[in-house]
């Protein structure tokens, strides 16, 4: 017994709904990147389309211990790791920009994240990006019936470390379903052949944080803002997918 929660096929579409409305929402917000824009706009954007949609903001109002988040989306500029709330902080040329946004859709959730650049970057920027996302499908990859969870984690870690990034270790994916974060921790490093076995129906948001330098974070005193210690770009990607019969199914993909 362990208290992973399996999807049935109609909670598994409520999923779907809302991963669909994440996905629409994070495209479109691509588009809007571009030097001048302010990380609120992008939060105003996003709140209007997910309501117009009929789907519900999942990380406005969140809680962890006793802060609340009062936004639609995670905003995390260059060194930021994760959690960064929008601001009339101006985007310019240059700046990475992590997008993490979550929606509820019929009490079902769906979570992915993007990291773009603005404008023009360094080769060795885009190699970050590109290295994260694929080591972000190199762990959904792994997530089929009969492997466990840190076969996930350890595929991750190896694609970023092969390209001599680091992987976060702060923070982890997650279950998800009726609730943002569920059973099981998906950690994003680690030997394979541990954890919980997967079976169908087990839904997980994949999400790799990869730093150019080194691994540590640490929390601006906003409270939620995570950054890397030294400094040193960081880039998240994040699916939410389930297990499958025939193998990983995409959820938060157009
Ligand atoms: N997608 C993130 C996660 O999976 C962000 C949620 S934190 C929140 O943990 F507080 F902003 F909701
Ligand atoms: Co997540």
């Amino acid at each position: 017994m362990n208290g992973i929660e399996l999807k049935s096929p109609d909670e598994i579409d409520k999923m779907s709904r809302a991963s669909r409305i994440v996905a629409e929402v994070l495209e479109a917000l691509r588009h809007q990147i571009k030097p001048g824009v302010t990380t609120e706009d992008l939060d105003d954007f996003a709140e209007k389309f997910i309501l117009d949609r009929g789907g519900k903001p999942a990380f406005k109002g969140y809680q962890v211990r006793d802060q609340v988040y009062r936004h639609t989306l995670c905003v995390s500029v260059n060194e930021e790791v994760v959690h960064g709330i929008p601001s009339k902080r101006v985007l310019k040329e240059g700046d990475i920009v992590g997008l993490d946004l979550g929606v509820i859709v019929d009490g079902y959730y769906g979570d992915a994240a993007i990291t773009v650049p603005v404008g023009v970057i360094p080769e060795q920027v885009h190699r970050l990006l590109r290295v994260t996302e694929e080591a972000l499908h190199k762990g959904i990859a792994q997530a089929v019936v009969g492997n466990r969870i840190s076969d996930i984690s350890h595929a991750v870690q190896a694609h970023a470390e092969a390209a001599r990034f680091s992987v976060v270790t702060d923070f982890v994916g997650h279950g998800i379903g009726r609730k943002l974060h569920e059973e099981p921790q998906v950690p994003n490093y680690g030997e394979p052949g541990r954890g919980p076995r997967l079976k169908p129906g087990m839904a997980l948001a994949i999400e790799p944080m990869v730093n150019m330098g080194r691994p540590e974070t640490a929390h601006l005193a906003d409270g939620w803002t995570a950054v890397t210690r030294d400094g040193s770009l960081s880039a998240h990607f994040e699916h939410t997918i389930v297990v499958t019969e025939t193998g990983p199914r995409i959820l938060t993909k157009l």
